[in-house]
């Protein structure tokens, strides 16, 4: 090359630099590097409210048998008690998991926030999972109860030979202003801010994010990608119950984002509010209550790499569906079957679910 034109190249450089920013010029960051820099395993293995499948969702239970079988993080839907008290739950209400139109028939339908925990504590959370899923129940679940993310923390410290880390999603975070704040008090007293503890925090929620990263800025973030209500622009508004589709799951396989530019424009939102992975759904290969729209497609993956962001998918737990996210470029996957995730990585765990519920007391 002559000395003129690599000048001209060089200022070709530089013009676009200034053009477009570094962050622009930046090209497929290398994932594995991310996932260093961040201090995210990968590709990581987040046990979805514990290993759920196997065991009632977000219980002693479910969490011990995730962290036994060995899965890098136990995800967890954080929401506040009347009284203040932090707790793990996923449904906004305690209808679907718990007994409380029994022991609360007038306020069966109330939010978590109308109970004081001592009332919380009083409720079943381990028998419906026996009522709906008969072959995997067991007597012990019957005793499960709520728990606080204490206790949470406390599962996630009691095996020295394997600590899982937290993975901590802001549940409907506008019904509890200042959550955000609360979290990071409990995270600091109980020394998870620091040293070798692995903590990510998670939202759909674009302002608790900004609020998760004003209170952690060093904790790594994940914005939850959805196309609907308050997130992604959907290509079309037509509703699933005005679509004349029989199934949902074929529905949301449809939504897509209105174009390129509006999903770019969430990743932009996930970097601008300090998040360093995006959490999108997928649609899966057999349908079902988990298959939502289809946000891992090799071009998203791809565009959410080149923006320096790590993509862990929610909720997966058919072999082939890890094969297909796997192929179309994810760094971790949202799953209730622990186990079976691990073997699909080569990491198969050492005890049998059995053997573990067993030596567990369950
Ligand atoms: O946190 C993301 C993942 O858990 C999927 O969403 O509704 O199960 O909390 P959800
Ligand atoms: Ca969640």
């Amino acid at each position: 090359m002559s000395a003129q034109w690599s000048k001209h190249l060089s200022q070709g450089i530089i013009a676009a630099w200034l053009l477009v920013g570094a962050e622009g010029m930046a090209r497929a960051e290398d994932p594995a590097v991310l996932a260093e820099r961040a201090g995210i395993p990968r590709p990581a293995v987040i046990a979805h409210r514990g290993a759920s499948f196997d065991a009632p969702e977000s219980t002693r239970a479910s969490y011990v048998l995730a962290r036994e079988l060995g899965a890098d993080y136990l995800e967890m839907d954080l929401q506040r008690t009347r009284d203040g008290v932090l707790i793990v739950m996923h449904d906004d209400t305690l209808q679907r998991t718990t007994d409380v139109a029994r022991k609360f028939p007038e306020r069966k339908d109330k939010p978590i926030s109308d109970f004081t925990l001592a009332e919380l504590k009083t409720l079943d959370a381990g028998s419906w999972f026996n009522q709906a899923y008969p072959a995997r129940a067991r007597d012990s679940y019957g005793k499960l109860h709520i728990l606080t993310l204490d206790q949470v923390i406390d599962i996630a410290e009691a095996n020295p030979a394997h600590r899982p880390g937290l993975y901590i999603e802001t549940k409907v975070p506008q019904q509890f202003p200042g959550i955000e704040r609360d979290l990071k008090h409990v995270l600091k007293a109980r020394g998870w801010l620091q040293g070798e503890h692995k903590v990510v925090l998670q939202t759909f929620d674009k302002d608790s994010l900004v609020l998760l990263n004003k209170e952690m800025p060093h904790v790594p973030k994940v914005l939850l990608l959805w196309v609907g209500a308050g997130s992604i622009e959907p290509q079309s508004s037509v509703a699933f119950a005005d679509s004349g589709e029989p199934d949902k799951a074929a529905w949301y396989a449809r939504q897509q984002p209105r174009d390129r530019a509006e999903f770019e424009r969430w990743l932009d939102i996930a970097k601008a509010g300090g998040a360093v992975a995006t959490g999108p759904s997928a649609a899966l290969t057999h349908g079902g209550e988990q298959s939502y729209m289809d946000l891992v497609q090799p071009w998203m993956n791809q565009l959410s790499h080149d923006k320096g962001l790590l993509v862990h998918v929610y909720t997966v737990d058919d072999p082939v569906d890890f094969q297909k996210v796997s192929d179309a470029g994810v760094d971790g996957i949202f799953t209730n079957r622990t186990a079976e995730l691990l073997k699909f990585y080569g990491r198969p765990a050492r005890s049998s679910i059995e053997q573990i519920l067993v030596r567990e007391g369950f």
